[in-house]
């Protein structure tokens, strides 16, 4: 599976550790910056992997900003985009489960890396449970 990956400055630390991580649990990598912790626009890199997820070059996303917010709500905007924040292993559990996010948003600033590794891991072992989940994700049109 390839797991497409970008962060701010805030979110830096983060993506750096995580990419060598899911690289040693099989995961194929793209990272789409940032590439350091200098200040910069998380849109800059959230709608480059909103458009890979979208074109199918990369089957999910992980997405890190200080908040998550920033990040979540410009990749949202893409009309193929399910980009749920989580902050605990069970919100990222369900966050797939219910919502079938196919980008998970963490909040890197907020939460400890060793949480962000199981929130990563729980969402990635997670399916979506369709049902009536997949009518109500079918009412997520845009406006
Ligand atoms: C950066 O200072 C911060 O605004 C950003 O990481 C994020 O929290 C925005 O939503």
């Amino acid at each position: 599976m390839k797991i497409g990956i970008c962060s701010d400055h805030a979110g830096f630390d983060y993506k750096s550790r995580l990419i060598p991580w899911l690289q040693g649990k099989g995961y194929q990598m793209v990272d789409f910056g940032t590439d350091s912790t200098v200040s910069m626009d998380y849109s800059d890199v959230a709608h480059p992997l909103a458009e890979a997820v979208e074109s199918g070059k990369v089957d999910l996303g992980i997405a890190l900003c200080g908040t998550g917010n920033g990040m979540a709500m410009t990749l949202n905007k893409h009309r193929g985009i399910r980009a749920g924040l989580a902050w605990g292993s069970e919100i990222g559990r369900l966050v797939k489960a219910h919502n079938n996010a196919n980008v998970l948003v963490m909040p890197a600033r907020f939460i400890s890396y060793r949480l962000a590794q199981s929130i990563v891991k729980t969402w990635l072992e997670t399916s979506f449970e369709g049902g009536r989940h997949q009518r109500r994700i079918e009412k997520m049109v845009c406006f």
